[in-house]
């Protein structure tokens, strides 16, 4: 794959793509990280998505390795490994290539193991989740672009998605914003995600709250 598109973007946005290699050594720095399934990754400028898809890679090769003889369990395991993964970047038509590829590389895997049990259902939950966690927008300003980079009125948001029992997905939305405020101003290292229920709800820092099966996360759009 090729590294640059064009001179101009890489004047005007800085758009280099990392090389598959130093991807995986940089990956390999934190080896661990990358197999549990839950362990969320942020790529603030994430491009089409190479650290994203490798990580993505490596934790679902993880998934298949201990959860393939139990396909409900594979099936959940490998929803939460792609929703863990967040990304974000200015320009539309990387993000619309990140957001395929990491459907790609998770629906090959989930329909050579799960067969005849995969379920359409689960397939649009996944597109959801992706399309919910790869956003357009811009990093240094925390606000959703247009096409042409232009940030628009919209803060970026980003969902934590949790499995909660058997079959549901608890989905709680957090403005970029807040996200950055308790990096800045509490001990849990940045990860607002990491707060306990109630501290985030005496803080009042979620947006909203919704709790649905894993496969019917979409039923909540926006
Ligand atoms: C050096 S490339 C790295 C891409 C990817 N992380 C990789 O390693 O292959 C930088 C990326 O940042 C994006 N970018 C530039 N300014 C940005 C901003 N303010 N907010 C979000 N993304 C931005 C560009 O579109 C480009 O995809």
């Amino acid at each position: 794959m090729t590294q640059i598109k064009s001179k101009e973007r890489v004047s005007e946005r800085g758009e280099v793509f990392t090389a598959e290699r130093e991807v995986n050594a940089m990956l390999d720095l934190v080896k661990n990280e990358c197999l549990r399934p839950d362990s969320r990754f942020l790529e603030p400028a994430c491009g089409d998505g190479n650290f994203l898809s490798a990580i993505l890679k490596r934790k679902l090769a993880e998934i298949n390795r201990k959860y393939k003889k139990c396909i409900r369990d594979y099936e959940k395991q490998s929803i939460v490994a792609v929703s863990s993964l967040y990304g974000i970047d200015i320009m539309y038509d990387n993000v619309e290539t990140c957001r395929e590829r990491l459907y790609k590389i998770w629906n090959e895997e989930y329909t050579a193991v799960c067969k005849n049990d995969s379920s359409d259902d689960t397939r649009e939950a996944v597109r959801f989740i992706i399309q919910k966690n790869i956003i357009t927008g811009n990093a240094l300003t925390l606000m959703c672009v247009d096409k042409n980079c232009n940030d628009t009125n919209e803060p970026i948001v980003f969902s934590e998605w949790t499995l909660i029992g058997e079959s549901k997905m608890q989905r709680s939305d957090y403005t970029m914003a807040d996200l950055l405020l308790y990096n800045d101003t509490t001990s849990n290292e940045g990860n607002l995600f990491a707060l306990t229920e109630e501290q985030q709800e005496k803080e009042g820092v979620f947006l909203r709250r919704y709790i649905t099966h894993y496969k019917k996360v979409q039923q909540y759009g926006g």
